[in-house]
C-alpha cells in the first residue's frame, strides 16, 4: 500500500530534500509552501502534489485540511518543518521581528497540527514530526526571536507527545544543528559542524524510520551545547558573551 505525507517548508531546504526522497521511495507526497512556481517545478519534475498557502493563514489552513478531509486523504505522516529565521537589534526589538518569526515558527506549527492531525487517525503508523533547532539549548546573540520561537515549538511537541499518547498518533522533534540551506547561507558568522541537506534529510528518515521520538544532529554540535547548558548559570553566561564577541 503506498504511504502519504505532507511535508510544510517543501519549497526548499530541508523540507525541499524531504519532499524529493520520500516520493522518489514511492510515497504520495503534498508539498505544502507560498511559493508557487517551486512547487509547480516539484510536482512537474517527481510527481509531487503541490499545497500553495501562507502557514500563518490559518482559514487557508482549515480550509485546505477540509478539503484533504472530504477527499479521503489518509497521512502516514505530517512533517511540519515550515519556517524563518531573522536575527533582531536588542537596541530596538523590533517587535514585527518577533511576530513574523513566532507567527510561522510557532503559532503556524500549532494552527498545523490542529488542522492536519485529524488527516492521521486512520494511519496503521501515524507520524507527526516537527522540526525545532538546537539555537534554544544555548544563548546565541541576535537570536532573542528566532531561539525564543524554537524553545516554545521544541515544548509544544514534548507536552503534545504526552497528550496523544493514547491517540496512536506518534510524535517526533527533530532539532537539527547548522545545515547548508537558503535560510543559512545569508548568516555571516561561522557554523560549526555546518553539514549538507542531503545529510540533514538522511538523519530525519532514519530517525523517523527508526521510530525516535527526538532526532538531532550534527551529534557533535548536539553534545558541544548540551554541556556548556549544563555549566554554572554564571560561567555559562560568562562563555556566551565569550562566544558572542568572536
Ligand atoms: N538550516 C538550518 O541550519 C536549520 C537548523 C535548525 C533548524 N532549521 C529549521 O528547519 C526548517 C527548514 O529550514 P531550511 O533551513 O530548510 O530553510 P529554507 O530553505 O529557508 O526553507 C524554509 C521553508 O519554509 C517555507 N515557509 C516559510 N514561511 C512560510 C509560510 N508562511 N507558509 C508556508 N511555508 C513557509 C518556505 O517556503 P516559501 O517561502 O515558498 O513559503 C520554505 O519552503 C525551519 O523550521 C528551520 O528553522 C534549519
Amino acid at each position: 500500500m503506498t504511504s502519504t505525507c505532507l511535508i510544510t517548508g517543501a519549497s526548499s531546504g530541508i523540507g525541499r530534500q524531504l519532499a524529493l526522497h520520500y516520493a522518489a521511495n514511492g510515497w504520495k507526497v503534498y508539498a505544502l509552501a507560498r511559493s508557487k512556481d517551486k512547487l509547480a517545478e516539484l510536482a512537474s519534475s517527481a510527481g509531487i502534489v503541490a499545497l500553495p498557502l501562507d502557514l500563518t493563514d490559518s482559514a487557508a489552513l482549515q480550509r485546505t485540511a477540509q478539503q484533504l478531509l472530504d477527499d479521503g486523504v489518509v497521512l502516514d505522516l505530517l512533517l511540519l518543518n515550515a519556517g524563518t529565521c531573522e536575527y533582531v537589534d536588542a537596541a530596538d526589538l523590533a517587535l514585527d521581528a518577533f511576530q513574523r518569526t513566532f507567527a510561522i515558527n510557532f503559532h503556524a506549527v500549532v494552527a498545523a497540527t490542529k488542522y492536519f492531525m485529524p488527516l492521521l487517525k486512520a494511519s496503521l503508523n501515524p507520524q507527526l514530526a516537527i522540526v525545532s533547532s538546537m539555537a534554544h539549548f544555548f544563548p546565541f546573540t541576535r537570536a532573542e526571536a528566532y531561539g525564543a520561537s524554537k524553545a516554545a515549538v521544541s515544548y509544544f511537541a514534548d507536552s503534545l507527545r504526552l497528550d496523544i499518547a493514547d491517540s496512536g498518533i506518534s510524535v517526533h522533534l527533530i532539532e537539527p544543528g547548522f545545515v547548508d540551506t537558503p535560510l543559512t547561507q545569508k548568516n555571516d558568522f561561522a557554523m560549526p559542524f555546518l553539514v549538507t541537506v542531503e545529510q540533514a534529510a538522511e538523519r530525519i528518515l532514519n530517525g523517523l524510520q527508526a521510530g525516535k521520538s527526538r532526532i538531532r544532529f550534527p551529534r557533535r554540535l548536539s553534545y558541544m551545547l548540551k554541556l556548556l547548558s549544563v555549566l554554572p548559570y554564571n560561567l555559562r553566561n560568562k562563555v556566551a558573551q565569550r562566544m558572542k564577541q568572536q
